[in-house]
């Protein structure tokens, strides 16, 4: 019998899951969900609005009835039965694991939760002077090098670092300019790496997969660590990823609840569609680059506001307002100035999102449990703000909150530092940016769309000396 807190965790989602079965039409959007005959019309807007990139097998968002498919399964049941390993298992390999898969599968994340030479380099850098982001980006690098033998298949000899003291340069003939580079790196000592290059360490395949899985996870709670002034905590191999994701993180083992939150938050994140970020991954791997370059190029496109850097504005903008008596006239002047409310809104759901629709509750689960009231009054403040939302923008424009407008809360209630919001929902996602990826390659074609040329033509070359002045060209 599954720890009774627990259980009270699964029975919020299988409420949720019943709220939303009530509320929405099911229906499948042809459009979306028909097998494609190439070429194809579809109608595209800005921003590749309804473009259709590619068939796939991963995920369905259902944008009219508020539906998250992953290979076939609901999302609320995944996160009420399943856990984030077995759906990670799920979206790269296309169905549930027998017993002996999910044993190895768990073994294989477990024994690649330890990167040490990643940690180790990342330390050198100043990151807690850094975005999060882009420490967690420069650590997924750090990670290519650790778990792939790419650079090194034209067995490039792997230079000691740049001697600095005075005894390696001969002080009658200090080299300049391009000899004093060579001698640098290169002052005759060559030290051979351990070049076995094999295609189970592809920078693409399946176990780069695995490791990014659980290698982001320990470069992202190594950040977190830095970045709050300790040093990063190794991982525990007893732990389930969600568990030691929170204990590489806040150095404590988490309750049986909050390793159970955690883990439904991992699973509501871990796929969308062809979001920004996994079309992102995808370009770059479509290229035929490497999954370690596209997971790079995921992250970037994650951090941006108006995708997966919401959840952190959502608390600041959630604290700015600071209590349910303010909501009112704050939401009024944004109104006023046509802000777009984080955490409100999707290019593809025009009904609640269901994330939303299970992060919401957990929210309001741990911030009743909380001793911190601070956090229950952001919830009530968030409750108040979505009230206002739905009845005004929900109505005109179907704007609904999303993934990110409860998650901040949930996260802060467990300890999370604000700017680890985005690098976890990087945490996650890394499962579907990897399936969708492993997919695509199975059938790769280059992504390069088109862009309506609205330039001029036929103009004739001036040279310098005959063009004539402006006024911007201040003397
Ligand atoms: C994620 O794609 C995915 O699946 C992403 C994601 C995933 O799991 O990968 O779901 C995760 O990124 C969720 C979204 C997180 N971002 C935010 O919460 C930022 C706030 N949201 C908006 O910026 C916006 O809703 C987007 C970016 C999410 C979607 O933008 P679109 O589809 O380009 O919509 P738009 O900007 O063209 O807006 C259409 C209309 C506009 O009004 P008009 O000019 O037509 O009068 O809706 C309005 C917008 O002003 N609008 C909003 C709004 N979002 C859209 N108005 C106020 N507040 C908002 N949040």
């Amino acid at each position: 019998m599954p720890h009774s807190s627990t259980q009270e965790i699964t029975d919020i989602i299988l409420k949720a899951a019943n709220k939303a079965r009530q509320e929405i039409k099911p229906g499948q959007e042809k459009s979306f969900t028909n097998p494609v005959k190439w070429p194809i019309d579809c109608l595209v807007g800005p921003g590749l609005e309804g473009a259709i990139a590619c068939e796939s097998e991963i995920g369905y968002v259902n944008g009219s009835s508020g539906e998250l498919i992953y290979r076939g399964y609901n999302v609320f049941d995944l996160c009420a039965y399943s856990n984030f390993e077995e759906v990670s298992y799920l979206l790269i390999h296309g169905h549930l694991p027998t017993a002996v898969q999910f044993k190895k599968f768990k073994k294989d994340l477990v024994s690649y939760r330890f990167v040490p030479k990643t940690i180790r380099t990342l330390m050198s850098f100043p990151v807690e002077e850094m975005n999060s982001m882009a420490a967690l980006r420069l650590g997924s690098n750090l990670l290519r090098r650790e778990f792939s033998y790419v650079d090194q298949r034209t067995y490039r000899p792997d230079y000691p670092p740049i001697s600095s003291d005075e005894d390696s340069i001969p002080m009658e003939t200090r080299p300049m300019g391009e000899k004093h580079a060579i001698y640098e790196f290169n002052n005759g000592k060559i030290t051979q790496r351990n070049n076995k290059f094999s295609e189970l360490n592809s920078p693409s395949g399946l176990k780069s997969c695995y490791q990014l899985i659980s290698g982001v996870a320990a470069v992202a709670a190594a950040v977190s660590r830095m970045r709050q002034g300790h040093l990063p905590i190794e991982a525990d191999p007893e732990l389930s990823h969600a568990a030691n994701l929170l204990y590489m993180l806040t150095g404590r083992k988490p309750t049986a609840v909050e390793e159970r939150i955690m883990d439904v938050a991992l699973i509501l994140h871990a796929d969308h569609g062809m979001n920004a970020s996994t079309f992102a991954t995808m370009v770059v791997a479509s290229t035929l680059s490497d999954l370690y370059f596209a997971v790079g190029s995921g992250i970037a496109a994650l951090n941006g506001p108006l995708h997966g850097g919401a959840n952190e504005q959502v608390l600041h903008m959630l604290e700015k307002i600071g209590s349910v008596n303010n909501v009112k006239d704050w939401y009024q002047k944004a109104r006023s100035r046509k802000d777009k409310i984080m955490g409100f809104g999707h290019r593809v759901y025009k009904a609640y999102d269901p994330r939303a629709r299970v992060l919401g509750p957990l929210a309001k689960y741990l911030v009743e449990k909380s001793e911190n009231k601070r956090s229950l009054e952001l919830f009530n403040v968030a409750t108040e703000l979505e009230k206002k939302v739905v009845d005004t923008l929900g109505v005109e424009k179907k704007i609904f909150p999303n993934v990110d407008f409860y998650s901040g809360i949930v996260y802060s209630c467990m300890g999370i530092p604000a700017d680890l919001f985005t690098p976890i929902f990087a945490v996650s996602r890394v499962s579907g940016w990897t399936s969708r990826v492993l997919e695509y390659l199975k059938n790769n074609r280059i992504f390069r769309p088109r862009a309506v040329y609205v330039g001029q033509f036929d103009l004739d070359y001036v040279p310098l000396n005959k063009r004539k002045g402006e006024k911007s060209d201040k003397k």
